[in-house]
């Protein structure tokens, strides 16, 4: 097989591994043995350009940035679904769908309803051509850089099935696992910015985000529902979904045909219960009649089809009286205002605080001191106030009430889960101060204009959803939550000094900063941990100094990019961007925090320390993977480095040297003047002659 063949090859194994992977949760060869094919594949394509494919398995890591998304008209517009949270409405849809089809025997299937933003997948000849957002029904954002990424979607088709239209559609939905989004926030908030209120969010948020490389790093999933085209396989909404599966698409195996409302009754209930143990979120059942001359026959209305309906669960609520309103600073002096309320019982848990996020949502919920607040715990891990209760009297069924949540309520409370952050992630909670209290009386609660701590007035960024205190160097709560997180485990793990030592150190006026830990003596244990912290590596250590939204993996790959603190700290904004996953508020920030003079001193002071700032020669030996798999010859002189520096480097990032030119060599790294032999016999076998620059660009060294 020659390389223009293995490509192909190399394309359609990898296509289906991926599918054996993501998709049927069964690989069949290993991680290394995967990641080995995609190097090699990686390898042939940039070898040979001209065969370059947008829907080569190597496009999942996100390749092209795109400024803007082009919106684009559907070609059948996506209308959502009539909801209900009443089984009794259910019940009446199976009536009128029984009427609307003058008594014909009819099944319906019912299906989960995801809970992510509905996409629409395009396919021709067996490949994605165009993934679509529903935008506002009618046209939709182009999405397809990006939806490439998501490993769950094939990007081509089994070319042995008979069954795939030439042309077809597919709808489903995106979705952030709960696994994925746990860990996504948590580096959020480790890296001091706002949290995403839900795996919806977060996973809208991902989609639209205009670099597929950040797309392809957060792990999401995508679960297909709908099935639209001329040359469907099957009359039923069911078979056609059964026939997707046998594509590779990713179809619930939740679904099921139904035959009579009591099925239909046993499969809401059912799921209503083991839906919590799914890895992703589900907020209703969707029930579609399942014949599609019965849909088409049943027809639409304006904004919904007639053959359809989503019932959706009711999330938990309860009903409270708010006492009082407080304000906390956070690490990176992001102010919060809390719901403090009468303690409450829901799902399971006493409940006496609430996040109010913002002040957009504080304000939107236009709360007074006596209020009564519904409380609600759906999706979300942190309890949120999602409205008043404006009856005199709600009604309460076992401490709980039993209004449902209605589209409205749900929006106001959507943004960031700021208290959850700071209970997780920065132990830190402010004692309410005079002016974070809300007096009782009948004028609406306000956003505060000061910093209930220090008195700075507060900020905001343009279009940013947070207020903040600038005052990072002198307001306490920052003072003390930068301290804590630094001797955090996954920062410098100064196991010894916990959150009340700092409270006490910082009270008594030992510790200013960070730098003051290294001057500790009185104390054998604690002396004796903060030394041993000496020996963190430096992308560990850029991390324990706080930088705002620079978390755990953002110093890792700066680490790894710029080796050394003073390259870091003399990194101008242009090559900060180029740095895969940094973008322009990481770069911003990293700027600013080395802009201040009393931050380049605490460096300093860190560094007479003697903390690691540089990566340690065994992290500079093991660069990369890059040249994994290939044989290289290394002939004629060089400029940059050595022959035997050449050597070394070809070892560092995967790569072999061999001594003679053969049919297997995967290129030659040529200097000036390489032997006429050696060249002859290269052009004769057609092995690829790489120049010294070329090559240093190659594996990142320009
Ligand atoms: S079918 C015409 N099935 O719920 C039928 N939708 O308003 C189109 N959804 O926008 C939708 N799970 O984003 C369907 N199993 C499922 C679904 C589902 C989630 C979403 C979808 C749609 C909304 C309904």
């Amino acid at each position: 097989m020659n390389e223009r063949e293995s490509i192909i090859s190399l394309r359609e194994q990898l296509h289906r591994h991926n599918y054996n992977y993501y998709v049927l949760n069964a690989p069949t060869i290993s991680d290394k043995e995967f990641d080995e094919m995609m190097h090699r594949l990686q390898d042939l394509e940039e070898k040979y350009p001209d065969m370059s494919d947008p829907n080569s398995p190597t496009q999942r890591v996100g390749s092209d940035l795109n400024d803007e998304f082009r919106t684009v008209p559907h070609r059948r517009p996506m209308l959502s679904l009539a909801n209900t949270y009443n089984l009794e409405e259910v019940r009446e849809f199976y009536q009128r769908v029984s009427d609307g089809l003058h008594g014909q025997p009819f099944q319906v299937c019912a299906e989960l309803k995801y809970d992510g933003l509905s996409i629409s997948l395009h396919y021709r000849d067996g490949k994605l051509v165009q993934a679509l957002t529903r935008g506002d029904g009618v046209q939709g954002d182009d999405v397809t850089a990006n939806v490439r990424t998501i490993r769950s979607i094939p990007l081509v088709l089994d070319s042995s099935r008979e069954d795939i239209p030439e042309e077809f559609e597919i709808r489903g939905e995106v979705l952030m696992p709960w696994q994925s989004f746990e860990r996504l926030n948590d580096e959020r908030g480790q890296a001091g910015e706002d949290l995403f209120a839900n795996p919806r969010n977060a996973a809208s948020g991902t989609l639209k985000s205009k670099d597929p490389k950040v797309v392809s790093q957060r792990g999401l999933d995508a679960y297909l529902y709908y099935l639209l085209g001329e040359d469907i396989p099957s009359t039923g909404h069911y078979e056609n979904m059964e026939s997707a599966r046998s594509w590779g698409f990713q179809v619930s195996k939740d679904m099921r045909l139904c035959n009579t409302l009591e099925e239909l009754w046993e499969y809401i209930s059912y799921w209503d219960v083991h839906r919590k143990e799914l890895p992703v979120a589900t907020d209703g059942i969707v029930i579609k009649v399942n014949s599609l001359a019965q849909q088409k026959a049943l027809g639409m209305t304006a904004k919904s089809p007639r053959w359809a309906i989503a019932y959706k669960f009711q999330a938990e609520q309860a009903c409270t009286v708010l006492r009082e309103v407080t304000f906390q600073v956070g690490r990176t002096g992001v102010v919060t205002p809390v719901a403090n309320m009468d303690s409450v019982l829901l799902s399971g848990t006493m409940v006496h605080r609430a996040t109010l996020h913002n002040a957009d949502v504080l304000e939107a919920l236009d709360l007074h001191i006596g209020d009564h607040v519904l409380v609600e715990k759906g999706g979300e891990i942190i309890p949120k106030i999602v409205g008043k209760e404006t009856l005199p009297q709600p009604l309460h069924k076992g401490g709980e009430c039993i209004q449902p949540t209605n589209e409205e309520q749900m929006s106001v409370a959507e943004v960031g889960q700021a208290l959850w952050e700071q209970e997780q992630h920065s132990p830190v909670h402010h004692t309410p101060s005079p002016c974070g209290r809300v007096g009782e009386g009948s004028s609406p609660v306000r956003f505060i204009q000061r910093c209930p701590v220090c008195g700075t007035p507060l900020v905001r960024g343009e279009e940013e959803a947070s207020h903040y205190c600038p005052n990072d160097l002198h307001c306490a709560p920052q003072i003390i939550g930068r301290l804590e997180h630094f001797v955090s485990r996954k920062a410098m793990n100064i196991s010894q000094v916990g959150p009340e030592l700092i409270q006490q150190y910082y009270r008594n006026g030992m510790l200013h900063d960070v730098s003051d830990f290294y001057r500790i003596t009185h104390d054998k244990k604690v002396a004796d941990s903060v030394a041993r912290s000496t020996e963190v590596p430096f992308e560990r250590v850029l991390f324990a100094l706080g930088i705002r939204f620079v978390g755990e993996i953002a110093a890792k790959t700066l680490a790894r990019k710029f080796k050394d603190i003073d390259s870091l700290m003399s990194a101008t904004m242009e090559q900060l961007l180029e740095t895969d996953g940094i973008g322009n508020v990481i770069a911003e920030s990293i700027i600013n925090y080395f802009a201040s003079e009393e931050n380049r001193a605490l460096i300093e002071r860190l560094r007479q320390a003697g903390l690691q700032f540089t990566l340690s020669e065994e992290q500079l030996s093991t660069h990369s993977t890059t040249l994994q798999g290939q044989s290289i010859v290394i002939s004629g002189v060089f400029a940059h480095h050595s022959r035997d520096e050449y050597k070394r480097i070809i070892e560092q990032h995967g790569g072999k040297n061999v001594g003679s030119i053969s049919g297997k060599t995967s290129f030659i790294l040529a200097g000036e003047n390489m032997g006429p032999s050696k060249l002859e016999k290269a052009e004769k076998l057609g092995v690829r002659i790489v120049s010294e620059d070329e090559f240093l660009a190659m594996i990142g060294q320009e």
